[in-house]
């Protein structure tokens, strides 16, 4: 078979042929990306309002990242950690002063970088806070998704995630999210070491937290001698309008001048780190907590290649330079407002939430049903992309280098998909 000019349908088939049956993608095959957009195989142009689950915050193929993989990949791409090599310590560099912690351990996928810092809690509670041998416990928050290994799972609630694939690991203790009462109970535990939360709940159809929510959870972790471990692969990035969802409602637009709302004591990033280049993830935190791992206790082939190095710093300088998070800010209220306005108009839509650009609309239907994944694929026939996250859920996430008036092209066509939709 030559595989060079199929079409879309036989690109689905052979995928499905040949691959593992562990995703359930919308039907459309992409072939180009560039900035908002991206083609498919027959040359159908769309707006990416998913960007890889938040990964390509700076757009598809963004010039300058892609020159820096370019300009890297001529060079030098990967040494593993046995050998120094010439960008690692100047990224590390970089990233601490960008993020304001001593230290980074660079590591690939998002899912590695929760195991990275779920270790680095356990080793900070043994060596540090003295719990005894094997008793350490981290709390968690229902509903959560922090990736799919094994250890990760098992602070999962949802069966989908973890219903097969039990003994899952121990030392783990799950409360309601947005719940301060409970986490005080659960930190009432001598044996806690760390609370793990996502600032905003992505996958879970984008749960906002009320306003004082992180702020006095860290001041109870504060109390209570835990670490506070903030998840913020998918809010991370200028995403919620500011450099970290946890910045709060800071005023420094990123250029971190001023006080963060929240200062995690372990910050897990990921996705757009690499602006979807490749993945880049990070754990960072100050020496107290990262000096308590050793040569030989972690570590990863690829994590910290030179790769990565230089096309996470271009990443981030894209970040500032082009004030991402502002525009992330300005154009999230737009798009909440346009949303309500929807609301306001059809009874098929009962809710917009989110945070700068990371929102979700709720669909008038049971989860179990049908309708959202119905409303994506008209969407997605009206030229835009987005996906439904548990059931009745569609979550929008785009490029953050998107314009107000590709803002308001977007809006028209969810508009006009929701209004003209008969289920
Ligand atoms: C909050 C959060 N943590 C961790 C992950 C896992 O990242 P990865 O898929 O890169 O392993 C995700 C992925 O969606 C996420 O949203």
């Amino acid at each position: 078979m030559n595989t060079s000019t199929l079409n879309s349908q036989e690109l689905i088939a052979l995928e499905d042929k040949y691959g593992a049956h562990n995703y359930h993608p919308l039907p459309v095959v992409l072939a180009k990306g560039e900035g908002v957009y991206v083609w498919d195989v027959e040359g159908k142009k769309y707006f990416d309002f998913l960007s890889a689950y938040s990964a390509v915050n700076q757009g598809h193929c963004h010039p300058r990242i892609i020159n820096a993989l370019s300009e890297q990949a001529k060079q030098l791409t990967l040494t593993s950690r046995a050998f120094y090599n010439d960008m690692l310590g100047k990224y590390e560099k970089f990233i601490t002063d960008y993020f304001k912690y001593d230290k980074i351990l660079p590591i690939n996928t998002g899912v590695e970088a929760v195991e990275t810092a779920l270790k680095l809690c356990r080793k900070w509670a043994y060596t540090v806070k003295k719990i005894e041998a094997n008793k350490a416990k981290i709390i968690f928050a229902s509903q959560n998704f922090h990736g799919r290994t094994l250890a990760v799972i098992s602070a999962s609630v949802d069966p989908d995630s973890t219903k097969g694939f039990g003994p899952y690991m121990p030392g783990i203790e799950i409360i309601p999210y947005n719940d301060l009462a409970k986490l005080e109970e659960a930190l009432a535990d001598k044996n806690v070491a760390g609370f793990v939360v996502e600032p905003i709940q992505g996958e879970a159809g984008v749960v906002v937290p009320d306003e004082n929510y992180l702020r006095d959870a860290y001041a109870l972790c504060k109390k209570n001698n835990a670490l506070f471990i903030a998840d913020e692969v998918q809010t991370g990035i200028a995403r919620t309008g500011r450099l970290l969802a946890t910045c709060g409602n800071c005023s420094c637009k990123g250029n971190c001048e001023n006080t963060p709302e929240v200062r995690p004591d372990i910050l897990i990033l990921g996705k757009a780190l690499s602006g979807g280049v490749f993945p880049v993830s990070a754990v960072l935190a100050d020496d107290e907590i990262m000096m308590t791992i050793k040569p030989g206790e972690h570590g990863s082939t690829f994590g910290g290649n030179p790769l990565a190095c230089a096309v996470a710093i271009e990443a981030l300088k894209v970040v500032t330079d082009e004030r991402l998070a502002e525009n992330a800010e300005k154009l999230g209220k737009l798009f909440r407002e346009r949303m309500q306005n929807l609301i306001n108009k059809s009874n098929l839509v009962t809710l917009v939430r989110g945070k700068g650009l990371l929102n979700a609309i709720v669909i008038n239907d049971s989860p179990e049903s049908k309708t959202a994944w119905n409303i994506c694929v008209a969407m997605r026939d009206n030229g835009l992309l987005a996906k439904p996250t548990h059931g009745n859920i569609i979550r929008f996430a785009p490029p953050l280098v998107m314009t107000e008036e590709e803002l308001h092209q977007c809006c028209d066509i969810i508009e006009k998909t929701i209004i003209e939709f008969k289920a």
